[in-house]
C-alpha cells in the first residue's frame, strides 16, 4: 500500500463515518442557560413508557400542541427484542416535516437562534430535548433517519454505539449528524443526567 493509497482510504473512512462531526458551533454557556430556563417552565415529560428517558419538545405542528404529546414524542422505531432475533416496530409513524413551528413557550431562549440556524443548514423534523438517566440504557433499535445532536450536559461515561461503533459527543458546543438508520444505542454509565438537543434531519445522506 503506498501513501496515496492509504491517504484515500483515510479520507473516505472519514466520510463512511456513522458520527459526522458537522462544521458549526453553538455556545454552551448559552445552550446550558436555556436548557435551565426550559426545565423551569416545563419539567421532563416522565410519562412516556420508556424508563430513564424524558424529552421535551422544541417544535410542533403549527397550532397543533398534541403534536407533541404521547407517543409523538417517541415515533417509530425498530427493535429486535428477544432471543429469536426477529426485528419488530414500535410506535406510531411521524410525519417529521409538518414540525414547523417552534414552541412558543421557550421563543425567548437561545434555543430559538438555534433552531434558526440549524435550519439554515438542513431540513429539520422534531428538535427535543432528550434525557438519559445516569446508569441507563436505550433499546437496540433503529429511527427512520438521520438525527442531530448537540449534547449539553454529559459525561465521559455517556456513549452512544453504531452498528459496532462507539463514540462519546463531547458538550463543548459541537455539533454531530449520527446515523440512526443503523442499529444504535445510547446509554449513560455515569452518574448525573445526560442532556442532549436531537433534531431529526430530513435531508442528510450518509454513503
Ligand atoms: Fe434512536
Amino acid at each position: 500500500m503506498n501513501n496515496v493509497t492509504s491517504l484515500t482510504e483515510i479520507k473516505s473512512a472519514k466520510i463512511s463515518s456513522d458520527f459526522q462531526k458537522q462544521d458549526i458551533n453553538f455556545d454552551i454557556a448559552k445552550l446550558r442557560n436555556a436548557c435551565n430556563e426550559v426545565l423551569k417552565i416545563k419539567g421532563f415529560d416522565t410519562s412516556l413508557g420508556i424508563p430513564h428517558f424524558a424529552a421535551i419538545s422544541l417544535n410542533q405542528i403549527p397550532g397543533d400542541p398534541d403534536s407533541i404529546k404521547g407517543s409523538k414524542v417517541r415515533g417509530v422505531y425498530w427493535t429486535k427484542p428477544d432471543s429469536t432475533g426477529v426485528e419488530v416496530s414500535r410506535d406510531v409513524k411521524i410525519d417529521e416535516s409538518k414540525y414547523t413551528e417552534f414552541v412558543k413557550d421557550f421563543e425567548h431562549t437561545y434555543f430559538k437562534e438555534v433552531y434558526d440556524e440549524l435550519s439554515k443548514k438542513y431540513k429539520l423534523g422534531r428538535v427535543r430535548l432528550l434525557l438519559k438517566e445516569p446508569r441507563s440504557t436505550l433499546s437496540w433499535h433503529r429511527d427512520p433517519e438521520p438525527r442531530l445532536h448537540i449534547p449539553i450536559y454529559t459525561n465521559p461515561g455517556a456513549i452512544m454505539v453504531i452498528d459496532k461503533r462507539a463514540q462519546h459527543m463531547p458538550a463543548d458546543g459541537s455539533v454531530w449528524v449520527t446515523n440512526n438508520l443503523k442499529y444504535h444505542n445510547a446509554f449513560n454509565g455515569g452518574e448525573e443526567n445526560r442532556v442532549h438537543l436531537v433534531a431529526c434531519v430530513l435531508d442528510y445522506k450518509f454513503n
